[in-house]
């Protein structure tokens, strides 16, 4: 737990391991059946981070009964089972409190081989990384919040948070990924710098490289975005350096705490090109955003 892995991962033989983690949180879309599939997709999100294949799931539901009409609590179960049933998830049960706000997640049980975890904290210098969503989520979630988004960029995030990660997951899997993270609440650099830190390596991220959703930078120069991305940026400012020609609102959205990000994943340079000749084929864009060095140990550049 100390190394802030996505999951937890037990032993239990061998040659086999089961990996655990609950995620659960209240909407960030006004649909209650994308809700159900964005919350789902998320909490499955760690295990594939992991390497690892989800196979069962138990509900989490906090439901305000005497202020809410259960019609809205039917459609976002739906949606959550919808999206298990497309990851091939089995929903064994689940729990619901009596709670002022809603919220909706899942404890979920994967398994892997034991040998074969993809740690967070493995990336070796000659890696690359590679990222496989677009970032601003949670600034186009601030903006649905106070009314002002388009509903473009309101459909982009939500099949964007709905989408698995499972095909980037197998994929960076057979082609022997160093090391992997999802992109969730302490945004893009907060979790890279979680893979390195503590370790023999440093990295470099060219922001330019790095895909945002088209609406990210207007909403955020209208001021929408959510306390927690200068708590990320505050929290990470002795690791990460940034060049002068690096624009300040680029730097900021670097944080953007995110929901149902897509996976970081550190892999040798030579074996890019293959992962993403495969995610291409799920209709997955996933550019190259930086890289592994030796030099400056568990600290992050931004060109
Ligand atoms: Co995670
Ligand atoms: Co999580």
């Amino acid at each position: 737990m100390e190394r802030s892995e996505d999951a937890g991962v037990f032993k239990l033989t061998d040659d086999l391991a089961i990996v655990q983690t609950v995620d659960f949180f209240t909407p960030i879309v006004d649909d209650p059946y994308d809700f159900g599939r964005i919350t789902v997709a998320n909490s499955l999100s760690d295990v594939y981070a992991m390497g690892a294949r989800p196979l069962t799931a138990l509900n989490v539901v906090c439901f305000p009964q005497a202020a809410m009409d259960f019609s809205v609590l039917r459609k976002v179960l739906e949606g959550g089972l919808d999206m298990m049933h497309e990851a091939d998830v089995i929903l064994l049960g689940g729990h619901t409190v009596d709670d002022p706000e809603l919220k909706y997640g899942l404890s979920v049980t994967g398994v892997i081989h034991p040998d074969k975890v993809v740690h967070n904290n493995a990336a070796r210098p000659g890696d690359v990384l590679v990222l496989t969503k677009p970032i601003g989520t949670g600034i186009i979630s601030t903006a649905i919040k106070a009314g002002t988004a388009s509903p473009a960029a309101i459909k982009r995030i939500t099949d964007s948070m709905a989408a698995l990660n499972r095909a980037a997951s197998e994929a960076m899997v057979a082609l022997g990924a160093h090391a992997c993270k999802d992109v969730t609440g302490f945004g893009l650099l907060g979790h890279a710098a979680e893979m390195i830190e503590g370790t023999h390596v440093g990295m470099e991220i060219n922001s330019a490289a790095v895909p945002l959703f088209p609406e990210t930078k207007e909403y955020y120069e209208k001021g929408m975005f959510a306390a927690g991305l200068r708590r990320n940026r505050a929290f990470r400012k002795n690791m990460v350096t940034f060049a002068p020609s690096v624009p300040d609102y680029l730097q900021d959205l670097l944080f953007d705490p995110q929901t149902s990000g897509g996976l970081l994943i550190a892999l040798p340079a030579s074996k890019a090109p293959r992962l993403q000749e495969k995610l291409k084929k799920s209709g997955i864009k996933a550019p190259v955003i930086g890289k592994v060095v030796a030099q400056h140990k568990s600290r992050i550049k931004v060109i």
